[in-house]
Parts: structure tokens; sequence; C-alpha cells
């Protein structure tokens, strides 16, 4: 461990991570009865063998403690169209607690954890491990439930502002000075 090498200044590594882009999703947990979810960025596969995520929650978001006594979630990934429960769910509207499902159409699949029905992936998961590191708990959540859309655009985020993916046109290796064409046989001149 090199605890003798001081951190950078929180706003400083605030700045430089507002340039990774990252797709959106809203991380829900039912607990007792009750739900609640917060929009994520920190996600990430973490195997597929056993399939597990990973997600890390503040310790001051209201679904930690929830995600906590159920021992579950759901990682539900956001289509462009549902840039309004983004926001909703990051508190950006003022609505708080069960009233964020007031919009958007839910479900649930395996473990009762709200499953957003039209969510470009949902991956339904019990929490098999939380590791507490500084502000935040790392989840780490075996997949037990999935639901997937074949169509649909991710919602990506961005210094701070909402957007979607597009991909960028492949470019064909040079050959030559000339662009390489599928029809020229390797070594032959025209
Ligand atoms: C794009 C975006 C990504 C976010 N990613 C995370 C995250 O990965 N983990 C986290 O704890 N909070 C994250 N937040 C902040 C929470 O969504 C926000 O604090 C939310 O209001 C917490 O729920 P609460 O109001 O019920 O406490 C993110 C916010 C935005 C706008």
């Amino acid at each position: 461990m090199r605890r003798d090498l001081p951190s950078i200044p929180a706003e400083a590594f605030r700045v430089g991570m507002r340039r990774l882009a990252a797709g959106v999703t809203i991380v829900t947990a039912m607990h007792d009865g009750a739900r609640n979810g917060l929009t994520a960025t920190a996600v990430t596969s973490l195997s597929a063998d056993p399939p597990q995520v990973l997600v890390c929650v503040n310790r001051t978001a209201t679904a930690h403690d929830l995600i906590h006594r159920g021992a579950a979630l759901c990682v539900n990934i956001l289509a462009q169209e549902h840039r309004d429960l983004a926001a909703r769910f990051a508190g950006m509207d003022g609505v708080h607690g069960p009233e964020r499902f007031d919009i958007g159409t839910w479900t649930t699949l395996v473990t009762g954890s709200p499953v957003l029905s039209d969510a470009i992936a949902a991956f339904d998961c019990v929490v098999d491990e939380a590791v507490d590191s500084a502000t935040h708990t790392i989840f780490i959540g075996r997949v037990v439930g999935i639901s997937a859309r074949e169509d649909g655009r991710p919602l990506v985020y961005e210094a701070g502002r909402f957007g979607t993916f597009s991909a960028t046109p492949e470019r064909r290796p040079r050959t030559g000075g000339v662009r390489a064409s599928s029809t020229r046989r390797r070594g032959s001149r025209r």
C-alpha cells in the first residue's frame, strides 16, 4: 500500500472524471414493501461466470440502506428516451422516495427489486458482498434475473450533460497512398 503519496484534491478528481462518458442506469431496491432508487453511473460488470456486477453507492443515498437490508438490487440500463427518469432518480426535480416511481413503467423479475419495463437491459441481483470504501459502498451483485431489448440507443452522461451514443465510421486502412479496396488482390497492380 502506498499510503505515503498524498491524493489529488477532490475537485480536480471530479473535473477529470466528468470527462469519462458513462452509460446511465437507475439502481433500484425493494424491502419490506418500501421501494427506492437512484441514478448511477458507477456501475460495471465484474465477471461473467458467475454473472456479477459492481455498483458504487454513496452511503448518504436514501436507497443505500434499503439495498443493504434487502440484500438485493436491480441495475436498469437507460435508453435516450429515459432522460426525465434519470433526472428524477438523481433528485434533480425534487422528488424523493417511492414517489420517484410515479413515472415510468415498473415490473419485477426475481428479487422484487423494481425493473423498468423498457430498460435497454435490466440485471436483477442478489448482493453477495458489500465493501465500504470512504464515502461509498461497493455492492457486488450476482445476477439472478435479466431482461433486455433488441432496440434502443443508450443514455450517456458526460461533462454534466445527458446525451446518447453514435458509432464512429470505421476507417479502412490506407495502403500505398490509396485506400484499400476489397476487390484488389494482395500484391497485384491495377
Ligand atoms: C449522471 C449521474 C450519475 C450518478 N451516479 C451515481 C453513482 O454511481 N453512485 C451514487 O451513489 N450516486 C450517483 N449519483 C447521485 C445520485 O443519483 C443522487 O445523489 C440521488 O439523488 C441519490 O438519491 P437520494 O436523493 O434518494 O439520496 C449520480 C447522479 C447523476 C446525475
